[in-house]
């Protein structure tokens, strides 16, 4: 059976993010963020690596543009290193800006409709050594960045996403601490730091509805379809429960239906910021599409031994796995139609969807069938929830090519283009050729 067409306005794209993929993280004035000083802490990536050379996109973007062009896509998503444009407070660098103003004036050049995350994780370290997001001022900081962006390119741009996976940022972060920051069993940093996330997004939805009429703002948010381990228990129900509250609508909900979901705020609402429920009038419904960033279903079980929120993670019979997560294509129809039955079918894109393969004990490392099946699967399942009445307009595949795949190093590609880290050279893989007859005709064999 064959995917069949989506509309033609459909918007069929790859997405990256700036510390993946970009390398000479200091160049032209730009300062450090916190990832460049995380991973250059002995042991905390696999190999110790980091992102100084990463895909070398800084030097090579007319490359990899041309690769977007080839394989026909009429969306890109990309975001810019905040450290780059504002390498200490109050400063903006011109040539940081310059650097993206010639991949957007190239992009646009070739009908590539740009998608601009204004921060994938890239926190600058000047932020950090303030508070980082633990702090209000976080807000105002980002908002002065933000509002640099809209005057230098709202003219051009009109797809904006304020912030990348506020959740994974927050837990990995400041709770499990396996990304940068990097804190660990912070829950009033997870909480301070979500809040003044969503809140900055709602204050640069104001601000870029100022500037530009025609320009959207959105989240890309992380959206795992969380299940119960044993779906005829009640217990196991309710920690399911809870676990979706915590991972997916705690960060969805203030910026579109509004308020922080009720029963997680009952267990964890000391650690919100002192006087939070004053911003939330102003959060809600200031996102004009949601982004949604989908790999994989959890099952959870009740645990009594789990400190507050009583649920455990466990792994679900009979679900396959890739080298990262379960794969459970009709997650990813789930949660689409929940868009639609609970968020009123906000307008929405897939804004990441991919597969991780390693290269260890692989003959042909261009032979990546394995990936082509994950994305024909969750593909379909767009199409059906498309068909269905949802309001979903375009399918960003993560990721355009091997970049560094944070904690986890330059092992875990996610690219439909391969790069070789040694000499850079980026070749196309099965799934690259794919995905262009995908973009071109809308169907598959
Ligand atoms: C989500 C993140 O936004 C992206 O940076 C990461 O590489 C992919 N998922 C894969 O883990």
């Amino acid at each position: 059976m064959g995917i069949k067409a989506f509309s033609d306005d459909f918007l069929w794209g790859t997405a990256t993010a700036s510390y993946q993929i970009e390398g000479s993280p200091l160049a032209d004035g730009a300062s450090p963020s916190i990832w460049h000083k995380f991973s250059h802490i002995p042991g905390k990536t696999k190999n110790n690596e980091n992102g100084d050379t990463a895909c070398d996109h800084y030097h090579r973007y007319e490359e990899d543009i041309d690769n977007l062009v080839k394989l026909g896509v009429k969306a890109y998503r990309f975001s810019i290193a905040w450290p780059r444009i504002i390498p200490e407070p109050g400063t903006i660098n011109r040539k940081g800006i310059d650097f993206y103003k010639r991949i957007i004036d190239r992009l646009l050049k070739h009908n590539i409709e740009p998608f601009i995350t204004l921060f994938h994780w890239d926190t600058p370290l000047w932020l950090e050594k303030l508070g980082g997001f633990r702090k209000r001022e976080s807000v105002d900081h980002f908002l002065f960045y933000g509002e640099t962006l809209f005057k230098e390119f709202g003219d051009r741009v009109k797809h904006w996403i304020s912030v990348n996976e506020p959740m994974v940022y927050t837990i990995s972060g400041y709770v499990i601490g396996d990304m940068a920051p990097g804190y660990k069993r912070d829950l009033r940093g997870l909480f301070h730091a979500a809040h003044h996330l969503l809140l900055s997004h709602s204050r640069l939805a104001d601000a870029l509805h100022g500037f530009s009429k025609g320009a959207v703002i959105g989240i890309a948010e992380a959206q795992v379809w969380v299940r119960p381990f044993k779906s005829g228990s009640e217990r196991d129900k309710r920690a399911a429960d809870l676990m979706d509250k915590l991972i997916n609508r705690l960060y969805m909900d203030p910026v579109t239906t509004g308020g922080y979901p009720e029963k997680l705020l009952a267990k964890a609402g000391r650690y919100m910021p002192a006087g939070f429920e004053k911003d939330l009038e102003g959060m809600k419904n200031t996102c004009d599409f949601i982004g949604i960033n989908y790999y994989t279903s959890q099952s959870y079980r009740y645990s009594l031994f789990t400190p507050m929120i009583h649920a455990k993670e466990m792994q679900t019979p009979g679900c396959k796995r890739s080298a990262m997560w379960e794969i459970y294509p009709d997650g990813i129809y789930n949660l689409l139609k929940r868009v639609k039955d609970e968020y009123n079918n906000i307008p929405c894109y897939i804004t990441e969807n991919g597969f991780p393969l390693n290269d260890k004990g692989r003959s042909d490392l261009l032979d990546d069938a394995e990936r082509i099946e994950y994305l024909k699967d969750h593909i379909r399942k767009v199409m059906q929830a498309h068909k269905e009445g949802v309001n979903v307009k375009g399918y960003f595949l993560w990721s355009l090519m091997d970049n560094f795949e944070w904690n986890h190093g330059y092992d875990m590609r996610f690219g439909i283009i391969r790069v070789d880290f040694k000499t850079l050279k980026r070749s196309w893989k099965k799934s690259a050729y794919w995905y262009q007859n995908i973009i071109k005709t809308g169907l598959s064999g």
